[in-house]
């Protein structure tokens, strides 16, 4: 087992915890980074699969996403469009695709006045809503209260619109059923990216890919650290409080002792915080001592590791308010972009069918066509019920009703299943349940003594998004380099 020492130690080397540890050792701090797992990158991970390259994780870049093209220019790193001529695809309730160009879908002119007004409303919400501080808002407490569902359904009785407007933020986004999350979570979701409408726009949001993969910007990242990124060293403890963590006894642990004993927890935690070596981290093969620890994992993992002493009565509550969304990425590859010769743009849609959307995912230059669909929430349930074979014969016979017969022979086909994934758990990302981000969202990136936090699920601007994460990353930076000049 080896012991090191730095400033600092960065737990995860995702987007996050890569950035924070690269913005430490520019401003002249030592760092660590530690990974669970055998590479870096985290969410972002673009593999190859029986000869195609896919996106397993997170791929597309919008572009009010400053913090990420800032960085992905930083690294020499190019990007291009998603494919988008020609028409696209919608299904409504009666199971009919229909292709359509422009903004609004084919439904009934009513549905569609409905759709409009109440995206109107949703905008001007969203406007006075800061997505760093969304609990802020006067009316927080009583749009934490309501969920997604029930307050669209209080606008209209119109089903198919508010099925259209739920499944943005909805299957689209935070990949929970639309009864489990608040309003105030949705208008969240739709700040981070500027408005609903802005979330609502393909066009927008699924703007352009990074050439050669979007994983190669923690892989640069990481590259830039060289040997202080160590891999297969997952974190299974941490002692941040007063003398046990300055001196590194990792023994003198105060688990277990009764909470009157940890009434002095407050003035340990200062102690820690101003201490030479405030926290002593305890991987598989390695322990560092630093004087600051960034978790830079999503907050569902936290209970993963054994903190000593505990965290504190706020972070264990909060913790178990927040959990992952879960959705299935599909890829279908192609010997051709078939559809692209039928005139559409792979761009496809409907809250009615198992693949909720679904986009032409060519790679650039690429002579093969991919086509991405995405299974959401309950569905994405409901179909791990099932065989591999009955799975992958569903899920291709949806995206089949947008594209036509030949969608369902795919040259390659490949399910990314982040509930498996033992070190994230889900996907997108996390989102509290319904109060929660009202009741707790304040205190969620506060750091606890010498233990900040790093995350996109954390993000206000990018929220759930590698924008979001490289955001949380300089801000935790920022925080300890404060700390260590004050
Ligand atoms: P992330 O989870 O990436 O990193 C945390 C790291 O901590 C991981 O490497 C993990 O292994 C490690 N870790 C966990 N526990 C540990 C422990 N105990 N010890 C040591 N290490 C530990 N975003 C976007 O902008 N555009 C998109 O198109 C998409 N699409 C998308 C699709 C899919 C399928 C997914 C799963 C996600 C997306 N996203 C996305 C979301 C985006 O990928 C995500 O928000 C960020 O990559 C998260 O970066 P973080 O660094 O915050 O966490």
């Amino acid at each position: 087992m080896d012991d090191i020492t730095r400033d600092v130690v960065v737990i995860g080397a995702g987007a996050a915890g890569l950035t924070a540890a690269n913005d430490l050792r520019t401003a002249g701090l030592s760092v660590a980074v530690l990974e669970a797992r055998d590479r870096v990158g985290g969410r972002l991970w673009t593999d190859t699969v029986e000869g195609a390259m896919l996106e397993l994780g997170g791929q597309w870049v919008s572009p009010d996403q400053q913090a990420l093209i800032d960085t992905v220019a930083d690294l020499g790193l190019s990007t291009y469009s998603r494919y988008r001529e020609g028409d696209s695809v919608y299904v409504g309730p009666d199971g009919e695709a229909k292709r359509f160009t422009g903004e609004m879908f084919p439904v009934a002119p009513e549905t569609e006045k409905v759709i409009d007004e109440i995206t109107a409303r949703l905008d001007a919400m969203v406007a006075e809503i800061d997505p760093d501080e969304p609990w802020a808002h006067p009316s927080a407490a009583e749009w934490d209260k309501i969920s997604w569902d029930a307050w669209l359904r209080q606008q209209t009785d119109d089903d198919e619109a508010v099925r259209n407007l739920a499944f943005a933020t909805g299957s689209a986004m935070l990949t929970k059923p639309t009864h489990t999350f608040s309003l105030l979570q949705s208008l969240l979701m739709a700040a981070s990216a500027g408005s609903y409408s802005h979330l609502v726009d393909a066009d927008f949001i699924l703007d352009k890919r990074v050439a050669g993969g979007l994983q190669q910007v923690p892989e640069l990242l990481a590259e830039r650290l060289g040997d202080d990124v160590l891999l297969n060293q997952p974190v299974r403890r941490i002692v941040w409080g007063g003398d046990s963590a300055a001196s590194g006894r990792s023994g003198d642990s105060v688990t277990g002792r009764r909470v009157d004993d940890l009434r002095d927890l407050t003035a340990r935690v200062e102690a820690a915080a101003s201490s030479s070596a405030g926290v002593t981290v305890i991987a598989d093969g390695v322990t560092v001592r630093a004087r600051f620890a960034i978790l830079a994992l999503a907050p569902v993992l936290y209970s993963r590791i054994s903190f000593e002493p505990p965290l504190p009565r706020l972070q264990h509550q909060m913790h178990q308010h927040i959990s992952m969304g879960f959705v299935i990425k599909v890829h279908a590859v192609y010997d051709r972009p078939f559809w692209r010769e039928q005139g559409l743009s792979g761009t496809a849609f409907s809250p009615y069918e198992l693949c909720h959307e679904a986009y032409d995912n060519t790679n650039l230059g690429d002579e093969r066509g991919t086509l991405v669909g995405f299974v959401s929430d309950q569905n994405a349930d409901d179909l791990f019920r099932l065989s591999a074979e009955e799975r992958k014969e569903r899920i291709l016979e949806s995206l089949s009703r947008y594209y036509g017969p030949e969608a369902k022979s795919p040259v390659v086909y490949y399910e990314s299943d982040w509930g498996t994934e033992e070190w994230t758990r889900g996907a997108y990302a996390a989102s509290f349940d319904l109060g929660g981000l009202h009741r707790y969202g304040a205190d969620l990136r506060e750091p606890v003594g010498p233990i900040h936090l790093a995350c996109s699920d954390m993000a206000g601007a990018g929220y759930q998004h590698v924008d979001g994460a490289i955001r949380q990353g300089h801000r935790a930076a920022q925080e300890i380099l404060e700390r260590t000049r004050g």
